[in-house]
């Protein structure tokens, strides 16, 4: 018998997504911080200003989409497949209850990064500080994952 009979590929579709998109927002957003601003500091105010508004407009597209295709992904996997396999486990529903409260605060201060609205620019003056908060969120948010992943179904195979 095949085993590949037995794979469920939605799933691995919906996981794939969801894993895509962590990479491209939080790995953005660590590049971001870690590389693109310390080494745009060195420029000139004028083009310095320019150089980030550029990149802001771009990556604005790309982070947007991300957040999109995770929480797209993430509420389908767990109502088609995490919550029929974990009925009844308060421990598993409380883990993904903080990590979609996590997220839902990634893309907040993200959003407020990457848009424009005036509300948001003091978030956008202190960008290193919120992005490193951002990252720390995200970092929180793979390891409940990864709590979560081990947390064994409720029902048999
Ligand atoms: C910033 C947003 C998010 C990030 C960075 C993120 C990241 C991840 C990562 C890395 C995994 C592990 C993938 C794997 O090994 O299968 C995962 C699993 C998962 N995520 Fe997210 N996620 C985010 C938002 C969400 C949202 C909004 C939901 C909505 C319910 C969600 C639901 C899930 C579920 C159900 C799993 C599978 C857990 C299991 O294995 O039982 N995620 N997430």
């Amino acid at each position: 018998m095949n085993p590949l009979n037995d794979v469920d590929f939605l799933s691995v579709v919906l996981r794939w997504f969801h894993i895509v998109g962590a990479v491209v927002a939080v790995g953005g957003a660590v590049f971001i911080r870690f590389v693109l601003l310390p080494s745009a500091a060195s420029l000139p105010e004028e083009p310095r200003k320019k150089f980030r508004a550029e990149v802001s407009r771009r990556y604005a597209k790309l982070y947007m989409a991300s957040l999109g295709i995770l929480f797209i992904t993430g509420f389908a996997n767990y109502f088609m497949y995490a919550m029929p396999r974990h009925q009844g486990q308060g421990a598993y529903h409380g883990v993904i209850g903080v990590k979609i409260m996590l997220a839902i605060g990634v893309a907040f201060i993200g959003s407020a990064l990457v848009g424009r609205a005036a509300a948001f620019e003091g978030i956008r003056k202190r960008a290193p500080y919120w992005l490193a908060i951002n990252i720390l969120l995200a970092f929180v948010i793979f390891a409940l994952a990864g709590i979560a992943r081990q947390i064994p179904d409720s029902i048999g195979p």
